[in-house]
């Protein structure tokens, strides 16, 4: 079982659409293990995105994401890295396909909704970055015995 990492960028909390992302990862199988909003200041987004830092448009990305308060949440589930990024769809909205987060809520290559983990290693680093050890709760709902067949939870 894997945790990832998932931020509900401005462009989801400004047009109101929190509520309807959580409900489609709760409804996939996805079990909260941490979620709060927080305000991203310059410096954790340099850090978050430093490998973009150099481009052109990385500060109109640092406008973006401080546009407003975002969401923060991790995601537990088995290969819940792999399965939270193909719900995410591709990273410009206009080419993310019909049906994925950001193929039905956005037309942008920025405002783009979501972020998530890319990989496992960078959703270690991405829960300590956003999350304290006690903000991340490890809790198994009774109902995951019928999300997943035994060999799956092991
Ligand atoms: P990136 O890490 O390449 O993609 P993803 O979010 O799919 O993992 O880019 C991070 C964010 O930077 C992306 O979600 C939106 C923004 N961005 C732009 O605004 N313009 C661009 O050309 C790219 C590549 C990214």
């Amino acid at each position: 079982m894997e945790t990832t990492l998932v931020i509900l960028k401005p462009s989801a909390v400004l047009h109101g659409y929190v509520g309807q992302i959580v409900q489609r990862f709760q409804q996939k199988g996805l079990v909260v293990r941490g979620m709060k909003m927080m305000q991203l200041s310059e410096g954790l987004l340099r850090e978050h995105y430093a490998h973009l830092v150099d481009r052109p448009f990385f500060p109109f990305l640092l406008r973006s994401m401080q546009a407003s308060p975002v969401i923060v949440m991790a995601l537990w589930g088995k290969d819940a890295v792999e399965v939270v990024r193909m719900m995410t769809g591709a990273t410009n909205g206009r080419k993310a396909l019909p049906g994925t987060i950001r193929g039905d809520f956005s037309v942008s290559g920025q405002e783009n909704i979501v972020h998530a983990s890319d990989s496992i290693e960078n959703a270690e680093i991405e829960l300590k970055r956003f999350f304290k050890p006690d903000e991340i709760f490890e809790y198994i709902p009774s109902s995951i015995v019928y999300t997943y067949e035994p060999d799956e939870l092991k």
